[in-house]
């Protein structure tokens, strides 16, 4: 039995795994809720009691009455964005008294955003696809040490200084923006005044609900792939995604995690550009696509859609230490068959099970299937892993047994109740 009671949730591929929804069912217990990484690029869906909600800054546990809901040091946060979020969220009746902000964490400011789409134009043929949201340029002036963090919010003169500087400095991306100190600090200040309350050192109110003994999960945002370091270099985010992101993130020791669920969708998708071993630019692609209404949730665009890769995935369990498996999307496979999963890769006619740290050599991985037997029935009403066909349970086995990790909980829809939980004791708090 571990001491602390702190679990990760992390994304195993690129994005889009369903982080919101296995965050906010293993949240029903949580006493807190902590993002540690990325910031609006991210849009997770949660859907219950016949709605859908998009968060993009929000932690998964917003809908809970008593959770407390942090975005931590390790997230860029637009306050023009998040007060939009928030007012959405209020308009359908919740609330966010317990939203805590670190007062670490960096601010987007709306040149961020302008030059992140002046960059991408200037890439040309080479353009990453990023969401626009003004991720990369902010995560920049915080490695070269000139980012605005949310404590500067609440202090005018201050915050305007700085805003000064970074239009002069930036001029040369800024010139047809039209935007001036002044025209920030209207937009910006008033939100600023709204958020005061909140922004706090949370990295303190954390580790005094984990000497506590508290449930406390930390949401991550994108995937290993699109991880700063570990992914698929430059066609990444400029964040750390994986777990250790997590302590890094929010302040709370390493030692106080005793269990990183990856969430692996059954298939595979991306979004943007870069490399992608199993990619399907078939039919069976474009079916993918349309069942699993693989479009973006921040951007709309349609994403990418491939068979289960396991050389990535036992690379980004091998990165984040995971523990459990969250499959999702298993429902989108009924009725396809066969069933293909990626057991290895060809490079240059050799065989490997690892996945290459240079994109061109990703680029050239031709994936080595392994076949499996579909299944027909309809799934998604399944309650228990008894209850799914038996070739739907050989491919979860399949998975289990090659990466050595227990799928703990099986998502057949995108609706709260459509979760088998396996494992509850790693799923519930
Ligand atoms: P996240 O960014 O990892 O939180 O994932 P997104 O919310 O961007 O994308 C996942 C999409 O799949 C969303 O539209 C979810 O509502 C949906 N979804 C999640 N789990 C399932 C599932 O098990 N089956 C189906 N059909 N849809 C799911
Ligand atoms: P969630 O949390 C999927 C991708 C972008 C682009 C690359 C860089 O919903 O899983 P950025 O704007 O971060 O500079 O873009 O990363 N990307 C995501 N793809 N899901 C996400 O978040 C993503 N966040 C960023 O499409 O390829
Ligand atoms: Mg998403």
């Amino acid at each position: 039995m571990a001491k602390y009671n702190v679990r990760v949730i992390t994304g195993a591929q690129w994005g889009d795994e369903g982080k919101g929804k296995v965050t906010h069912f293993m949240a029903k217990k949580a006493d807190a809720v902590a993002r540690f990484a990325g910031g609006c690029n991210a849009g997770h869906t949660i859907i219950f009691d016949g709605r859908k909600y998009k968060l993009h800054h929000l932690p998964s546990g917003i809908f809970m009455e008593n959770c407390i809901n942090i975005l931590g040091n390790g997230m860029v946060i637009d306050p023009i964005i998040l007060d939009g979020e928030i007012t959405s969220l209020e308009q359908s009746g919740f609330s966010a008294k317990n939203l805590k902000i670190s007062d670490r964490a960096h601010i987007i400011m709306p040149y961020h955003r302008c030059i992140d789409s002046k960059q991408e134009t200037n890439r040309q043929g080479s353009k990453l696809g990023t969401t626009g949201r003004g991720i990369g340029p902010v995560y920049t002036d915080k490695a070269s040490r000139t980012g605005i963090r949310a404590a500067d919010l609440l202090d005018p003169v201050l915050l305007k200084e700085k805003i000064e500087f970074h239009l002069r400095e930036k001029s040369a991306l800024l010139s047809e923006s039209g935007l001036t100190a002044d025209s920030i600090l209207e937009q910006i200040l008033p939100i600023a005044a709204k958020l005061k309350p909140g922004i706090t050192d949370t990295s303190l109110i954390l580790h005094n609900l984990m000497k506590e003994g508290k449930n406390i999960l930390l949401e991550g945002a994108q995937g290993a792939l699109l991880d700063i370091d570990f992914g698929t270099y430059p066609y990444v985010t400029s964040s750390s995604a994986i777990s250790g992101g997590a302590p890094s993130g929010t302040g709370l020791p390493p030692w106080s995690i005793s269990t990183i669920v990856g969430i692996v969708k059954a298939y595979t998708t991306r979004i943007g550009t870069g490399p992608f071993p199993t990619e399907l630019a078939d039919d069976t692609g474009k079916r993918l696509l349309e069942t699993g209404a693989e479009y973006g949730t921040t951007t709309g665009r349609p994403r990418r859609c491939g068979w289960l890769d396991l050389p990535l995935l036992a690379f980004a369990s091998r990165i984040n230490g995971l523990t459990d498996i969250a499959l999702t999307k298993l429902d989108v496979l009924t009725g396809i068959n066969p069933l293909k999963i990626a057991v290895k890769y060809k490079i240059d006619g050799i065989e490997t099970d690892n996945f290459p740290a240079d994109s061109r050599m990703v680029d050239k991985c031709e994936p080595v299937y392994a076949q499996l037997e579909g299944w027909q029935e309809d799934i998604s009403g399944c309650k228990s892993k008894s209850e799914l066909p038996e070739n739907a349970r050989k491919y979860i086995e399949f998975i289990e047994k090659n990466l050595e990790i227990p799928v703990s909980l099986i998502s057949v829809g995108a609706d709260h109740d459509q979760t088998i939980i396996v494992h509850p004791e790693k799923i519930l708090f």
